[in-house]
């Protein structure tokens, strides 16, 4: 039979390592999601293409692309891990709450409070795993249009006007400057004038930017944009360091809160209030534990974010 239908050959494995490297266009980032190395992912690609019979993907410039064989595989697999997935969600449904595995994904800034909500909750369920994957807003929003994980946390309401939006939390956006700024001491500063400062901004595709580009774009100002980061842990060294000034959710400072490097400016207009909000595609079926982790974050998860919380920050 060997040979009749090709992808019989190809194991589960390589068909994993393949979507990985497909979905991010890379080598190196499907290596790094899945802790293997770059030599490892590119063997396991060349055995499947090698089975298959044609190859599935193509070098232009420094680009990836898949080719045609390559697309109908993406396509083949996605289908296959859905599947897989929908088996392990009925699985761990006939289990109830004992064992399984519950799939998160947040915007960068819940990662200061999802992981210490989520402490209790596994406490409540031991047996259960968590997958929890922290990215920007635009990677949610991918995610979340490709059925990915269970569970999403944003902060802007995606325009699928089918997914499931509730509240749960607020989450501010406040104008951050290095302590010494002479800003630091004034009262009520327009944000014309906050726009004659050099600004240290998140990545296109970032919620954060997006929501700071809006308000700029309203009032007709311009950002100097001097410098672009994806962390907001950078850019709150590079505020310290004294490269200009930033505006980024008040929930990065929940780990070492203002200390002596960081002050928040009193503009006008700010904080803006924006909520966090829990997500899941409209006609998706909540697994048990999903449900479960969902009725615990609208109940209880405030609360519990507050009560370990470090120095009342939030
Ligand atoms: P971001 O989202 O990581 O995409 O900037 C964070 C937020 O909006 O709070």
């Amino acid at each position: 039979m060997a040979g009749a239908f090709p992808l019989q050959n190809a194991t589960l494995h390589q068909l994993k390592v393949f979507e990985a490297v497909a979905r991010h266009s890379s080598f190196t980032r499907a290596a790094e999601e899945l802790f293997l190395t770059q030599p490892t992912v590119s063997m396991q690609v060349k055995q499947l293409s090698k089975t298959v019979g044609l190859p599935l993907f193509e070098q232009v410039g420094k680009k990836l692309f898949l080719t045609s064989a390559g697309k109908e595989l993406y396509a083949t697999c996605q289908d296959v891990f859905d599947r897989l997935s929908q088996f392990d969600i009925a699985i761990a449904d006939l289990k109830g709450l004992k064992q399984g595995t519950l799939r998160i994904a947040v915007i960068t800034t819940a990662k200061y409070v999802i992981p210490r909500i989520l402490g209790p909750f596994c406490q409540r369920y031991p047996g259960i795993d968590i997958s929890l994957t922290v990215t920007n807003h635009q990677y949610i929003l991918d995610s979340l249009a490709a059925n990915r994980d269970d569970l999403y946390i944003i902060s802007q309401l995606p325009d699928d006007s089918e997914a499931q939006t509730h509240s749960f939390m607020e989450n501010p956006l406040v104008v951050l400057a290095p302590r010494s700024h002479p800003l630091a001491q004034e009262k009520n500063i327009p944000l014309e004038r906050i726009a004659e400062e050099p600004f240290i901004m998140r990545e296109p595709g970032s919620g954060t930017r997006k929501t700071v580009q809006k308000l700029f774009d309203a009032h007709g100002l311009t950002m100097k944009v001097k410098l672009d980061l994806s962390s907001n842990e950078a850019i709150k060294q590079a505020i310290a360091g004294g490269m200009g000034i930033s505006i980024l959710s008040k929930h990065t400072l929940a780990l070492e809160g203002l200390n002596n490097q960081l002050a928040v400016l009193d503009v006008e207009g700010f904080p803006i209030e924006r909520q966090w909000y829990v997500v899941y595609p409209g006609g998706k079926q909540l697994s048990a534990i999903a449900q479960a982790f969902f009725d615990y974050l609208l109940n209880e998860g405030k609360q519990v974010a507050e009560q370990t919380a470090f120095q009342g920050l939030i």
